[in-house]
């Protein structure tokens, strides 16, 4: 029974390895996630299927509790609430680990009679465990706004206190692994390091929250992966450190794309405030505002188009009345591509999954470091309820909350239309000078009436 074990955990991790590969391009995306759900599957069972398993009836009540709340809830979630759910999904991984931790605790009575690297591994587990199901339970509060977004701090006291709760923690660590029993022992330590995982996400603003959640993610893979060598579970070890290993690498991804530095994030020290700020100066500056139809002959007699997609596509569900347009400009010999900031919408990949649901080609998705040096020749600009990702402050004023993150160079193309409802601001919560640029147009209403009215005008040329 053993070896078949080994092998059913072998064809797993395989199976979320050959998954993973699959989630790096929208096409296969889809199928790498089943692949990588089917290798968990084996898993599950090959856990269950290990001598001594225990309570068949509570396994089971458990099981059907996760099917019954996970998949309704993953199958109705809006893709604009992906990050918060990835939250909460995350923080339930990191609590299963940090109570595995306390169960070994209390079946072995306390650590001392074990070798010194499970005691190590299993309260590092809880620990890191514990700080990523309540800083994930923190992050999806704020991103659900159920609690601000703004950063809630302690003032002065906040790195003090951050300092008390991590200490407070590696100390209930070195009692327990030198020999304590007691099971408060064991309380403190999880509930210090909740609190850690309270007091490090309760200051960070909703801005760089998907940074703190691919952080919290990449946290509670490691924690896996040091109960899984503590238990002696290759299974825990290989799955836990594909996610320690992908989420580090996308945290560092997404970081960079946004200019912000991951200490500083964890520290509390970046303005995170700023997701929330009041939208610019109030002071009242004119813009050209243009039609659907003035729209639809400008592009109509463009050699190149450029479609710049960021958050209000996704929020209009527009991008299959984007493509249709698109289809209408193409036949008149238009070259039509996409501009894909990394970081516009509200999760990696937003509107590479989108265009890819609307069965944009592939092809005609550009990068922003490759569709940056086309600007310059492309006639119209057409930015569908994108902001943040085109805002020139971003290389001009230093002052600028997003100052350094790049951008996608929009106002070089010979002419720009903004779609949006109104002059809010984006994410950043700052004004846009590119919409007061001599080069751009504003065509207010939601994305998708606008674009279906541009598609009506064109299909009338
Ligand atoms: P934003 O800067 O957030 O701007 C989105 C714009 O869409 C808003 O100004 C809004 O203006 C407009 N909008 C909303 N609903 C609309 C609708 N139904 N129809 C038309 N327009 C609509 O978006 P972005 O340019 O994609 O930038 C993304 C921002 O999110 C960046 O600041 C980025 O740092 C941040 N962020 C991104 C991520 C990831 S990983 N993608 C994670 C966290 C934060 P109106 O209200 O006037 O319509």
């Amino acid at each position: 029974m053993t070896t078949f074990i080994a092998v059913l955990y072998i064809i797993s991790f395989a199976l979320f390895i050959y998954g993973l590969m699959g989630l790096t391009g929208p096409r296969t995306a889809v199928r790498g996630n089943w692949i990588a759900a089917v290798g968990m599957g084996i898993a599950v069972i090959a856990t269950l299927l290990t001598p001594g398993m225990g309570n068949w009836l509570l396994i089971a009540l458990g099981v059907a509790i996760g099917v019954v709340v996970g998949v309704p809830s993953a199958r109705k979630v809006k893709m604009t609430a992906m990050p918060q759910m990835v939250a909460l999904f995350n923080g339930v991984g990191g609590g299963a680990v940090a109570l595995i931790a306390w169960v070994e605790f209390r079946t072995t009575d306390g650590y001392a009679h074990e070798p010194a690297y499970v005691a190590i591994a299993s309260l590092f587990a809880a620990i890191v465990g514990s700080v990523s199901f309540w800083g994930s339970n923190i992050a999806f509060g704020k991103l659900q706004e159920l609690i601000s977004g703004r950063p809630i701090t302690l003032g002065k006291l906040q790195q003090p206190v951050n300092a008390i709760v991590l200490l407070a923690a590696i100390v209930f660590a070195v009692v327990i692994a030198t020999g304590g029993d007691a099971e408060l022992l064991m309380i403190g330590l999880l509930l210090a390091a909740g609190v850690l995982g309270v007091v490090v996400v309760l200051p960070i603003g909703g801005a760089d929250m998907p940074v703190v959640i691919s952080l919290l993610n990449a946290l509670t893979g490691l924690s896996a992966a040091a109960m899984g060598l503590a238990l002696d579970n290759t299974a825990l070890i290989v799955a836990g450190m594909i996610v320690g290993a992908s989420g580090s690498i996308l945290t560092n991804l997404m970081a960079k794309a946004m200019n912000r530095s991951i200490p500083a994030i964890v520290a509390g020290g970046f303005g995170g405030g700023s997701a929330v700020a009041s939208g610019g100066s109030g002071e009242v500056r004119p813009v050209r505002s243009t039609s659907a139809s003035d729209t639809a002959i400008q592009m109509a007699y463009a050699n190149k188009v450029v479609v710049v997609p960021g958050y209000g596509m996704a929020v209009a569900q527009a991008q299959h009345m984007v493509r249709e347009m698109a289809k209408l400009l193409e036949a008149k010999g238009i070259t039509v591509e996409y501009a894909i900031h990394p970081v516009a919408g509200r999760m990696p990949g937003h509107m590479n999954v989108l265009l890819a649901e609307a069965d944009v080609p592939y092809e005609q998705l550009k990068e922003m470091d490759e569709i940056n040096s086309e600007f310059a020749q492309t006639d119209v600009a057409l930015v569908i309820g994108a902001n943040d990702v085109t805002n020139p402050a971003a290389e001009t004023d230093p002052g600028s909350p997003i100052y350094g993150m790049p951008i996608l160079k929009v106002n070089h193309s010979r002419s720009v239309i903004v779609l949006k409802r109104s002059m809010s601001s984006g994410f950043a919560g700052i004004d846009n000078e590119l919409f007061y640029d001599a080069k751009t147009s504003m065509l207010f209403g939601d994305a998708k009436s606008s674009v279906s009215e541009i598609v009506e005008e064109l299909k009338a040329l």
